[in-house]
């Protein structure tokens, strides 16, 4: 019955996937969020990385535990959550976010959903005009014009490490590759699309459902070279 109240105290000390009953009788089995819920039911600045994307980012940038890593552009910081949780607590994430009321909604929700986070720190200002950090192992990028953040990237990575750019439009992704091909700091540049279907399976009933999300962004992938980040940007 929408509507009707769940007690959050009945739930506590329960295992993940007890039942529990609704005002209205309903019953629910209850389970932590997974970061696909979380991401889906954020409070929402700006539009978010979602699942599909943020396991491919992780994957295809290889961000492991430990890594040192930066994220520019942080909205809403649903992939602040994810990196928070793929980087471990020895490793550091630091986020860059222009907007101080985007970055204070980022940080309500870090703190919702990923407690106290003493390896994470969030810098308000333009990600163009410098990265702070150095010997940086990856780089996530979610701006508009993410060329406007290559040269600092390029400072701040480590050769090897690898940067990883976010664009809702493949005409944004032409003009970054234009870019990325000028500057010597960078190599082995890719982009690809990830396309997910779900399935409805019931029975003998078993197809894809009808419907699916037809487009959210494309993934780039880059690795900085060894080239002197001085003569590395053409
Ligand atoms: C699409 S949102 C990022 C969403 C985020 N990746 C998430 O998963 O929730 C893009 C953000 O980048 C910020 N931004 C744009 N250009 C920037 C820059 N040069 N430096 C820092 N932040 C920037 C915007 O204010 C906005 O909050």
């Amino acid at each position: 019955v929408r509507g009707s109240v769940v007690r959050c105290d009945g739930l506590i000390g329960q295992a993940e996937g007890s039942w529990t009953d609704s005002s209205e009788a309903e019953r629910f089995r209850v389970f932590r969020a997974s970061y696909a819920e979380i991401a889906t039911s954020l409070e929402r600045p700006a539009e978010p990385i979602f699942a599909k994307d943020a396991g491919a980012i992780m994957v295809f940038a290889d961000i492991r535990a430990g890594d040192r890593v930066v994220e520019v552009g942080v909205g809403a910081g649903a992939m602040t959550i994810a990196l928070l949780r793929a980087i471990g607590p020895n490793g550091t994430l630091t986020s860059y976010e222009r907007r101080a009321d985007f970055a204070a909604v980022a940080r309500h929700n870090v703190q919702r959903f990923q407690g106290e986070t003493p390896n994470w720190t969030l810098e308000v200002r333009d990600a163009g005009e410098g990265l702070n950090q150095t010997e940086v192992d990856r780089i996530v990028v979610d701006v508009p014009v993410p060329s406007e953040v290559l040269g600092p990237a390029a400072i701040s990575l480590r050769p090897g490490g690898t940067l990883a750019v976010y664009l809702p439009t493949i005409l944004q992704v032409a003009e970054l590759h234009l870019a990325l091909s000028r500057a010597q700091a960078y190599a082995c540049v890719e982009t690809r699309e990830i396309l997910d279907r779900s399935w409805h399976v019931d029975e003998r009933s078993v197809r894809p459902d009808h419907r699916m999300v037809a487009h959210t962004g494309f993934l780039t992938f880059a690795r900085r070279t060894a080239e002197p980040a001085d003569a590395a940007l053409g």
